[in-house]
């Protein structure tokens, strides 16, 4: 995972965690970004990955980004999470599309967007996160059709 995540390329301290969480809950009550985290439905205090919803800075645009733990990939767990976020953020009031932005190097997040019926709409230049990163944001766009 933190060949693709600056963030997960360390396990957190107690205090990095703390300090994530009470940020996280301040941008959901602001509006900011909403993050929401994977589970089994018996198991609450189990991760599995995560996601997050947030507007991008486009007008009536919001971008989901996602996240699994290695041992729960390749069972189709990000692309079941992505398809909940898309729903949820296209049933949203004054929501006319949601993005997806990945890396191009990025192959098996790249797999998720088509296959929930994002498009393709620019690669675009950006600052890579990781040294595994090519620098290149796929940008894929679901406008709900
Ligand atoms: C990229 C990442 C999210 C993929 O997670 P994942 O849960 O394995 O992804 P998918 O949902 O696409 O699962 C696909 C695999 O599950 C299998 N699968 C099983 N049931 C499935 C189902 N119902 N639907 C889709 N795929 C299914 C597929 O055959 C595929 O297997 P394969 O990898 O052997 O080809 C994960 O590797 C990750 O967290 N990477 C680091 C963080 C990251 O890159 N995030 C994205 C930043 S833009």
């Amino acid at each position: 995972m933190g060949e693709w995540l600056r963030w997960a390329r360390h396990p957190p301290t107690r205090e990095e965690t703390a300090g994530f969480r009470a940020e996280q809950d301040a941008d959901w009550d602001a509006g900011r970004s909403f993050v929401y985290v994977l589970t089994p439905p018996d198991r609450l205090d189990q991760v599995l990955g995560g996601g997050a919803m947030f507007p991008n800075g486009e007008e009536g645009v919001l971008e989901i980004g996602y996240w699994i733990c290695s041992p729960a990939t390749g069972r189709g767990l990000a692309t079941r999470a992505a398809a909940a976020l898309t729903e949820e953020g296209l049933g949203l009031p004054g929501i006319k599309a949601m993005e997806i932005h990945c890396d191009q190097a990025n192959a098996r997040s790249a797999g998720i967007p088509p296959r929930l019926g994002y498009r393709l709409l620019r690669i675009e230049p950006d600052e890579p996160q990781t040294p595994a990163e090519a620098g290149r944001s796929m940008v894929w766009r679901h406008d709900g059709t």
